[in-house]
């Protein structure tokens, strides 16, 4: 049979009743104390669900002197049986982890805090990092099962989503560099992709991680003129290599994250303010900062977001005319699979009509062909303006620049 493991502080005993005793004082874990701590809305059940699949094992922040009481709380609740084990210090509960590894065979942990999700990696599992005291409980089991049956990548590809709201905790170190090594190992033209990381700096959805994924020529230049090279290639041109380079480390950045369960979402704005990141990071000349990916475990499961028909996607040997049905159709997929979800309502995120246009509609039938159509209807930042920020990185944009390549180009010969 397979195993859970199961954290209990935090994730299914809510003891925050106890606090005002002073968390570690003896007070604090004193038996009538404890037994008046609340179980997490939802995990008993959850729990009762499971152990009919899994062996259960409970683990907690707590002093092995309470075991007696913990085991008579969990019963109290009505939590199902299961192995318990107590270590009131992280290096004592990884210490037991080790331990439990060899014993059990373990599919999933459930924690609410980034150290269980250390505790996870140790055994090898699936890591369900719930929220402190409310977690999602009811969406648990069927996490597991999608863990258990899963095809790995292509499981998690179909699945993922824009996540907008996160738990404050920062994933540990090894699982942020795991996710930006899966973003390296992305195909590359010239490895012109770089990361710059920020934790805890203000981002529209309070995420505790900050990537600027930018197009990096600077270290590609270094390397050159070490081998008496220069770089001959217009900006254009290599801007559009530098730019599917990095785009493609963002999205296997976006892939690793969301199969060790974390969420993302991309912040479009980036281009337009590369003024303000060069200054913030420091950047130098020649890496143009090309899109932002805040990061976290999710504190919401909104479902994945329609996308058109494959028959409007996918087109075999020959672009074909595309019939009224076909548009229709592809449309009203996309208008009612975002109705569904209420999605901008949801996100409160109807375009304004420019120039005094009355609005004809409400959240009840405003969906995403009407949304796209006033986004790239109505929005004209012009060109100047992103033109002047690549130039202020280092990337002049003119024809002209086919005369500086010939002279690079005669250098590079010479
Ligand atoms: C280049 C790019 C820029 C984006 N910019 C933003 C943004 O500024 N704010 C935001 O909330 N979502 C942003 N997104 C996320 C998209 O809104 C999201 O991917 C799209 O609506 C599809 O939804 P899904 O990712 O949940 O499938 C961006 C996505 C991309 C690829």
């Amino acid at each position: 049979m397979k195993a859970i493991l199961v954290f209990i502080d935090g994730t299914i005993c809510d003891a925050s009743q106890r606090y005002h005793l002073g968390i570690g004082t003896p007070e604090f874990y004193r038996r009538e104390e404890m037994l008046k701590d609340a179980a997490v809305p939802g995990s008993v059940q959850c729990l009762q669900e499971l152990a009919q699949r899994y062996q259960l094992i409970y683990i907690g922040a707590r002093p092995v002197s309470t075991l007696p009481y913990t085991e008579e709380w969990l019963a109290q609740s009505g939590f199902p049986k299961g192995h318990i084990c107590l270590g009131e210090t992280p290096a004592e509960r990884l210490a037991l982890v080790r331990d439990l590894r060899e014993k059990f065979d373990f599919v999933a942990g459930v924690g609410d805090r980034w150290d269980d999700n250390q505790l996870h990696l140790e055994i090898g599992c699936l890591s369900i990092i719930l929220q402190e005291h409310a977690g999602d409980w009811a969406g648990v089991p069927q996490r597991i099962l999608n863990y258990q049956r899963r095809q790995p990548v292509v499981t998690t590809m179909l699945k993922r989503k824009s996540i907008r709201r996160y738990l404050p905790e920062a994933p540990p170190d090894e699982i942020i560099e795991t996710i930006v090594r899966a973003g390296q190992q992305a195909p590359f033209a010239g490895q012109m992709g770089s990361v710059l990381l920020a934790r805890n700096k203000p981002n529209p959805y309070h995420a505790p991680l900050l990537f600027t994924i930018c197009v990096d020529l600077h270290r590609l230049e270094l390397i050159m003129a070490r081998r008496g090279w220069k770089l001959a290639m217009n900006n254009l041109s290599i801007l559009f290599f530098g730019i599917q380079d990095a785009a493609l480390m963002a999205e296997n950045m976006v892939i690793a994250a969301e199969s060790v369960g974390l969420g993302s979402c991309f912040l479009g704005g980036t281009p337009y303010e590369a003024d303000r990141i060069i200054k913030e990071y420091r950047l130098p000349k020649r890496v143009f900062p090309l899109v932002q990916l805040v990061m976290g475990y999710p504190a919401e499961d909104p479902p994945p977001r329609p996308r058109y028909p494959l028959d409007y996607a996918l087109f075999e040997d020959a672009y074909p005319e595309l019939s009224e049905e076909l548009v229709a159709r592809a449309m009203k997929e996309m208008d009612e699979g975002y109705l569904k979800q209420d999605y901008y309502r949801n996100l409160d995120a109807m375009v304004e009509l420019e120039g005094g246009q009355e609005e004809r509609y409400t959240y009840d039938n405003y969906s995403w062909t009407e949304h796209m159509s006033r986004k790239w209807g109505q929005w004209f930042r012009s060109a100047d303006e992103l033109l002047e920020q690549l130039r202020i990185c280092g990337f002049e944009i003119s024809t002209g620049s086919e005369e500086t390549r010939a002279a690079k180009s005669s250098e590079n010969e010479g």
